[in-house]
């Protein structure tokens, strides 16, 4: 809960739009509503209107970065997000797209490294894991580039 506050209270600017999933979970709300950056819900797994959100919100005059939050795999219903689509989106748009793999981490992928586990390593791509589901301990991790691990490191 608290990586996922930390992570969209601190990354997001004045200026950049975040475009989440209209079911994301209630610690990433946290974190938007302490962001600076404006934020705007898209209809769930519809990665179209994500790339809509975004390109409205650039003829509107957005100049910012956007960033796009979704899980891997949602618990309500158990659904899976569009990774492959919203990661061609996020490419469009050179956005950054935050995926929150805490029902997925220890379940799904390799190794149960998650569903955006072909993703590892892509300079846009920041993962959230969970330790207090499938790895029964507690705390967190975010993974993605070097830059964003020390900044989190200062200011989250
Ligand atoms: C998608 C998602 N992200 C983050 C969290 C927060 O995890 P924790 O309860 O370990 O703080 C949860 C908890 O249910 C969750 O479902």
């Amino acid at each position: 809960y608290a990586a996922n506050a930390a992570l969209l209270s601190t990354l997001p600017q004045r200026g950049d739009l975040i475009v989440h999933d209209a079911l994301i979970h209630a610690s990433a709300h946290e974190g938007m509503r302490l962001a600076r950056a404006e934020s705007v819900a898209t209809p769930h797994n519809d990665a179209t209107a994500v790339d809509q959100a975004i390109a409205d919100w650039r003829r509107r005059g957005g100049t910012g970065r956007a960033w796009i939050a979704v899980e891997s795999l949602y618990s309500m219903d158990g659904d899976r997000a569009p990774l492959a689509d919203l990661a061609a989106v996020a490419a469009r748009h050179a956005a950054m797209l935050l995926i929150d793999e805490a029902h997925a981490t220890g379940v799904f992928g390799p190794d149960g490294r998650g569903l955006a586990a072909d993703l590892e390593g892509a300079e846009n791509v920041i993962t959230l894991r969970t330790c207090g589901k499938a790895l029964g301990c507690e705390g967190a991790l975010l993974c993605g580039p070097r830059t964003m691990r020390d900044f989190l490191v200062n200011r989250g």
